[in-house]
This record gives C-alpha cells, structure tokens and sequence, in this order.
C-alpha cells in the first residue's frame, strides 16, 4: 500500500521560534508566509485523499469564539481542526454567559482553564484577539477583528493565487471597493506586498482610510507601503492579473458612505466589461459573502475566471497548516 506523506514536521522550523499567535500579517517575514504556503501544499496532498483523515492533532483540543456571524472562516477551522485528528469545539457568543454579564477577559480564561490548545476566535471589536493574546498561554488566531485584520483570509488568498498563477512578486492585484471598513483588504495589501505583488485599490472616496489618495503611492513606513491608490475602476482593472472584490457592507449607506447601492455598482462594480480590462488569464477573487449585482454581478462571480469557491476550499488546507503549524510547538514539548 502506498504510504502518503503526512504533514511535513520540518516545515514548523521557523514557527519553533517566538510565534505563537496568528494576530495579523504585519509580524510575519516572506519567509514565515512561504512555510505557511508550503505546509498548506501538505495539507491540501491530505484534502485529496480518499479518506480524509490524519492523526497530526490527535489528542489537541481547539476552541473557537465567534462573537460575529460567519459561514466560511468557522467552518473550515471546524473541518480543518477534525481532519487533523482534534478535537473541535465551538462557542457561539449568543449561546454562552457572555450573555449573562460575563467579560471577555473571563471567558477566554474559563476556555483556556479546560486546557485547550488553540483559541480561535473572532470579534467585533478591532484589537480584541491581541488584548486576549497577552492575557493567555494558549496560540490565538484572529478569525477577524472589527476592521482590523482578517489574517487567515489574506493567507489563503495568496495561496489561491500563488497555486493557480505562481509567485506573486511583479504580479499585479486590483483590490476594488470597501477600503476603509474591510479587515480582508488591510491584510490583503500587506500581504501581497510582502509576497511582492503590484497593489492597486480603487474605491469610493468616502471608502478610503485616510492617507489613501487616488493618483498616489502609500509612501514607506506604513504596512501599506507601495500600494498605489486609484480613482476609477477602470484604471485599477486594467492589465491586473487578478482582480479582487470586495463587499459593500449595506449599513455603509445608511451611514452615508455610499448615496446608492446601484450608484455604487454603476462606479464600482465589477462585472463582464470591467472584469474584461483585466488580462485575459486574470483570476476573479472575493472573500465572501457576495452581494451579487451590487459589487459583482452574477455572470462574472459564477464565470469561468471566478476562483471563488477554490478560496474557500484552499481557507481549509490553509486553516489546517496553520492549527498544525501552532499546536506543534506545544506537542515538541514547547510552551
Ligand atoms: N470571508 C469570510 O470571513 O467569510 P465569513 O464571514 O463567512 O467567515
């Protein structure tokens, strides 16, 4: 019988060090980013098997909090964690004695007390994964904080480019729509440009964080550093070899960020005239969910350039590196 490879031990050699938290990506190095990449090749050899099973956490225990709604991000850590032999165990915020009063602080204690092994968790609030960070032992990953960060989506967006297209670097990604708000562009534009990718982001004048202004460069010292900020769609589209959505939160316009949702999609939208200024070969990204027909319209979203649902499948190969990747150092005998 052939023997199939299980996760490649020596590929946590940089992960033994000082990381123990997946927070955001501003702290990883290319190199750290590169490992996740190449665990998560390992973990997608597993996906393929027939019986989809590997004993690599067997006998680890993790727990995720969402404290905001989520399809893709709680379930593929759930799938990840259980393939990998753990077991999983889910908190919903609404069902717990958050309800009754009890802190945040207290909470991820109580969890922490039944001697878990990884935290995942999401939250409302910006920083809240890095304030729980300090106060536990047990690796935290940010399943998305506020309009912070969303790590894991940014890592398994650049896997999704780097597996259908090759390395990012000189590769060049439009990220168009929701600037200010969105956790997925923050890490998204860190990420790619620490891979080395030409970043380019478009959006609504009224979504864009302060200091992004269109027909300019983020100059160094910030983590945006490079990316170039452009005013129409069209400029941003043009000659990318992939194109990434964003969504357009509905409560932005009862905000007053956006005068109309269909204004909004006449300007911004991506759909098969926009989408067509892109190479001819570029992939079409969204990190879900969608508002079809408003931000991307349908016959693009489900066309033949849409890599959509492989994002999602590849957030489970990556989820699984990095619940493997974190719980490792605690197995070889680590903190
Ligand atoms: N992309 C993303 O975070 O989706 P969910 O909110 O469904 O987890």
């Amino acid at each position: 019988m052939r023997r199939v490879a299980e996760p490649r031990e020596n590929q946590s050699a940089l992960w033994a060090g000082p990381r123990r938290d997946v927070l955001d990506l501003d702290d990883f190095t290319k190199a750290e980013i590169e490992e996740v990449m190449a665990n998560a090749d390992g973990m997608k050899e597993v996906l393929g098997r027939g019986v989809r099973k590997t004993p690599a956490l067997r006998g680890k225990t993790v727990v995720t909090v969402f404290f905001e709604a989520s399809t893709r991000t709680r379930v593929s850590f759930e799938q990840a964690g259980k393939i990998l032999g753990a077991d999983v165990i889910n908190v919903t915020a609404s069902a717990s004695s958050v309800t009754k009063g009890e802190s945040l602080l207290n909470t991820v204690r109580t969890l922490q007390a039944m001697q878990i092994d990884a935290l995942v968790m999401r939250h409302p609030h910006s920083g809240a994964p890095y304030f729980v960070a300090r106060h536990l032992d047990t690796p935290v990953i940010n399943a998305g904080d506020g309009t912070h960060a969303h790590p894991t989506q940014a890592l398994l967006d650049i896997y999704t480019i780097e597996r259908l297209r090759g390395k990012l670097a000189g590769k060049r990604v439009a990220i168009i729509g929701d600037i200010l708000y969105s956790r997925v562009a923050r890490s998204d534009m860190i990420g790619f440009r620490k891979m080395g990718a030409e970043v380019v982001v478009c959006g609504p004048p009224t979504l864009l964080p302060p200091g992004f202004v269109p027909g300019s460069s983020i100059p160094e010292g910030t983590p945006y550093e490079g990316v170039r900020v452009v005013g129409r769609v069209e400029e941003a589209v043009d000659g990318a070899d992939v194109v990434m959505v964003l969504r357009i939160q509905r409560e932005r316009q009862d905000a007053g960020h956006l005068p109309s949702l269909r204004e909004y999609s006449r300007e911004y939208g991506i759909n098969s005239a926009t989408l067509g200024l892109a190479r001819p070969d570029a992939l079409l990204m969204h990190p879900g969910p969608m508002n079809e027909g408003v931000e991307i319209s349908s016959d693009v979203a489900h066309g033949s350039q849409s890599v959509i649902e492989e994002q999602v499948a590849n957030g489970v190969a990556v989820r699984m590196a990095l619940l493997y990747m974190l719980c490792a150092r605690a197995r070889n005998g680590g903190s």
